[in-house]
């Protein structure tokens, strides 16, 4: 059974999802001794990452991944690294060990995709799959997530934890998490609004199995933070 909150605003969702972020870390270090979390690109997570940097969190014991990078240097206006670490990481006393981005190669996306896996191999050592405590996944009005798009090669790998994946629309590669290594995941929680996410909600809710054309259909979410415009008309 899907779990939607659905909200009547975007700032409630944002706030409800500050609150549940918060939760979920306190529960975990209660524990553990640290707290692993995959996340997202988007301006949906964004937000999500600006009201985090105003709230009290440990955040010595909180590791910082990246489910999904372009592939530009960190200091690129579309760097998810830049992103975060603008919205977030920047503004509070994260200890640099517990940044993990994504060692980008514009030249050599495989063998950046390959040193990244490995940093996750090692995290979650002995693991089939990364155990994050939390991924963080917004959704495309193509119904992609991470940079897993629409009839892309990275949608049909089941051993590999990180891949490069190109990306046809964008004439680029990009770098994702796996399904599998999204579906590892404890808790993973969509961030999606707005009416022009409509669409490609109604499709990932459908029964219609077609992931190659709606990836986030492939991915088991515990959680939906949606606001109510996003929401199929019923
Ligand atoms: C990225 C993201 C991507 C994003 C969605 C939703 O690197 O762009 O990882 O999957 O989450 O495109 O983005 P919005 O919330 O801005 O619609």
């Amino acid at each position: 059974m899907r779990r939607i909150e659905p909200f009547t605003t975007l700032d409630a969702l944002h706030q409800a999802a500050a609150d549940a972020f918060c939760t979920l870390v306190a529960e975990k270090l209660a524990r553990n001794e640290s707290v692993s979390i995959s996340l997202s690109g988007g301006s949906t997570p964004k937000r999500l990452y600006e009201l985090l940097s105003q709230r009290e969190l440990p955040w010595d014991q909180i590791h910082w991944f990246w489910g999904d990078e372009r592939n530009v240097p960190h200091d690129h206006v579309e760097s998810n690294a830049r992103m975060v670490r603008e919205a977030l990481l920047d503004r509070v006393a994260v200890p640099e060990a517990n940044i993990h981005c994504v060692p980008v190669e514009p030249d050599d996306p495989a063998s950046a995709a390959r040193r990244y896996e490995q940093t996750l191999k090692e995290h979650f050592s002995g693991q089939p799959f990364p155990k994050w405590d939390l991924a963080l996944l917004g959704m495309g009005d193509d119904a992609h997530t991470a940079s897993l798009f629409p009839e892309t090669e990275a949608l049909d790998e089941k051993e590999r934890w990180f891949v490069e994946n190109w990306v046809e629309k964008f004439n680029a590669y990009r770098y994702t998490l796996t399904v599998p290594a999204i579906n590892s995941a404890q808790q993973s929680w969509f961030l999606v609004a707005g009416e022009g996410k409509r669409e490609a909600v109604a499709h990932v809710f459908s029964e219609e199995g077609k992931p190659r054309l709606y990836p986030s259909q492939s991915i088991r979410a515990t959680c939906w933070f949606m606001t109510r415009d996003a929401y199929p008309e019923s």
